[in-house]
C-alpha cells in the first residue's frame, strides 16, 4: 500500500477502483469545464506569506461552524450518489466525519438515506435539500430530517435545472448502473467496489424512491431533476422552506453579492459561495476569487462558508484569510471514500489537518482564527479582474 501523503495520492487510488461512470461523475464540470479548473487553479493563483520567529506553540485549528464545534473549519459538502463511490458511501463517510469531529452534509440525491445515516451516526448530520414541486414531499424531507436530528438545513440554490456534464450522457450515468457490455465489462475490473455492493441493499437513491411520486426513470439524475425539481424556485419559496423547517439554514450556491444581500434578508444563517463545484453554470467566475466580495457585502451580518476547488489544507487557509468562517470538501472526500472507504476519508481529513496547521504556522499564525488577509499575497488585480459588463460603460 503507497504511503497517503497528499489528496491526490487517494484520487489515484480512487480512479483505479470505482468504476468510470461514478468516477467521472464526480470529475466532471459542465460543458467545457472552465469554472471546474478554475476552481483549483485560482487557488494557485493566491501565495502565503511566510514569517519568521514567532512562537508557534499550542496551535489550534477549532472553531465554530454556524455555532458548532469543528475541529477545523472543514465540513464534508452534499454530494450526490455517494453510495455509488463505495458501498454504504455516505454513511462511513459521516462516521469518519464524526469521528473527525467536523459536520457531514447529507445530500437529498444520497444512495443512504437520511433515517440509514442516523441510525449509524451519533452526531447530527446536516441535511441537504433540493426545492422541489411536490411541497408534500418538501414536507416529508424536511419532516424526516428534523426527525432524524438534524441540525442544519442546507438548501441549494444554484440546481433547479441540471447543467450538462458530457460525460454523464455518454456513459448513461444511473444509480444502480444499467447493466450494458460496457458496464458489465467496466465494473467486472473493479472487484472490491462490485463485492461491496453486493453485500449492501443500498443501491438506489434512498431518500427518493418509494418517497416521491410521479418520477419515470427513479435511477436517474437527470429524469429526476427534471421531473422533480422546481423551476420556479424564488426568495418566497425559500422563505417559505425556512419557515416551515424552523432551524439552522444554510443557503448553498451563492455566487453574487445582489444575491448573498437577498440571502441575508430572508434569513439565512450562513451562505456558502459555491458554482456547485463547476458543475452548473460554466462559465461563472471561481469560488475563491469571488469570496472576498461577497465577506465584504455581508460578512459582517452572516457567517460565509465557501465550497470548489478545496484539495489541500493550503486552500482552506487561503479561503479563511480571505474571509470564509468554513469551508467544505466534495471531491476530496470522495476520493478518499472510493479509495478506502471510511479509512481513506479520515486519510483525506487527516492529509488537510496537517496541512492547514503546518502552513499556519509557517505563516506565523497560531490561532485559525487569527489567520486573515495579513497571510496572503495577492496577485495585483485578482479581485478586480473581472467586473460587471455595462453596456456604454
Ligand atoms: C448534483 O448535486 C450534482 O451536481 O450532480
Amino acid at each position: 500500500m503507497p504511503v497517503i501523503t497528499t489528496v491526490d495520492d487517494l484520487h489515484e487510488i480512487y480512479r483505479r477502483r470505482v468504476p468510470k461512470m461514478f468516477y467521472d461523475y464526480c470529475q466532471s464540470g459542465s460543458w467545457t469545464e472552465q469554472t471546474f479548473r478554475e476552481n483549483e487553479t485560482d487557488f494557485d493563483l493566491i501565495r502565503l506569506r511566510q514569517r519568521v520567529a514567532v512562537d508557534m506553540e499550542g496551535r489550534s485549528l477549532k472553531t465554530k461552524m454556524i455555532g458548532r464545534d469543528v475541529s477545523m473549519p472543514v465540513a464534508l459538502a452534499p454530494v450526490g450518489l455517494t453510495g455509488m463511490q463505495h458501498a454504504d458511501g455516505e454513511i462511513l463517510a459521516a462516521r469518519a466525519a464524526e469521528k473527525f469531529g467536523v459536520p457531514f452534509t447529507l445530500s437529498t440525491m444520497s444512495i443512504c438515506s437520511i433515517e440509514d445515516v442516523a441510525r449509524e451516526t451519533q452526531a447530527p448530520f446536516w441535511f441537504q435539500l433540493y426545492a422541489m414541486r411536490d411541497e408534500d414531499f418538501i414536507d416529508r424531507l424536511i419532516e424526516r430530517a428534523r426527525a432524524a436530528g438534524c441540525d442544519a438545513l442546507v438548501l441549494t440554490l444554484d440546481l433547479q435545472i441540471l447543467g450538462q456534464r458530457h460525460k454523464d450522457l455518454k456513459n448513461g450515468l444511473s444509480a444502480p448502473p444499467k447493466l450494458t457490455a460496457r458496464s458489465i465489462a467496466d465494473m467486472m475490473t473493479r472487484v472490491q467496489w462490485g463485492l461491496g455492493m453486493l453485500r449492501t441493499k443500498r443501491r438506489f437513491f434512498g431518500n427518493i424512491v418509494g418517497h416521491a411520486k410521479g418520477v419515470a426513470d427513479a435511477s436517474s439524475l437527470s429524469s429526476w431533476t427534471a421531473e422533480q425539481f422546481d423551476p420556479r424556485l424564488d426568495w418566497d419559496k425559500i422563505r417559505r422552506i425556512k419557515e416551515k423547517w424552523g432551524g439552522k439554514l444554510i443557503l448553498k450556491g451563492i455566487l453574487d453579492a445582489e444575491d448573498a444581500r437577498m440571502a441575508l434578508q430572508v434569513g439565512a444563517d450562513a451562505i456558502v459561495v459555491s458554482n456547485h463545484g463547476g458543475r452548473q453554470l460554466d462559465g461563472a467566475l471561481s469560488s475563491i476569487r469571488i469570496l472576498p466580495e461577497i465577506v465584504d457585502a455581508v460578512g459582517s451580518e452572516v457567517e460565509v462558508h465557501m465550497d470548489g476547488g478545496i484539495r489541500s489544507g493550503q486552500d482552506v487557509l487561503k479561503a479563511i484569510a480571505l474571509g470564509a468562517k468554513g469551508t467544505y470538501i466534495g471531491r476530496a472526500f470522495v476520493y478518499g471514500l472510493g479509495a478506502m472507504g471510511e479509512r481513506g476519508v479520515t486519510h483525506t481529513l487527516e492529509v488537510i489537518r496537517k496541512e492547514l496547521d503546518t502552513t499556519m504556522a509557517l505563516c506565523g499564525e497560531k490561532d485559525i482564527h487569527d489567520v486573515g488577509p495579513q497571510n496572503l499575497l495577492i496577485p495585483k488585480g485578482f479581485r478586480e479582474a473581472w467586473e460587471p459588463c455595462r453596456r456604454n460603460g
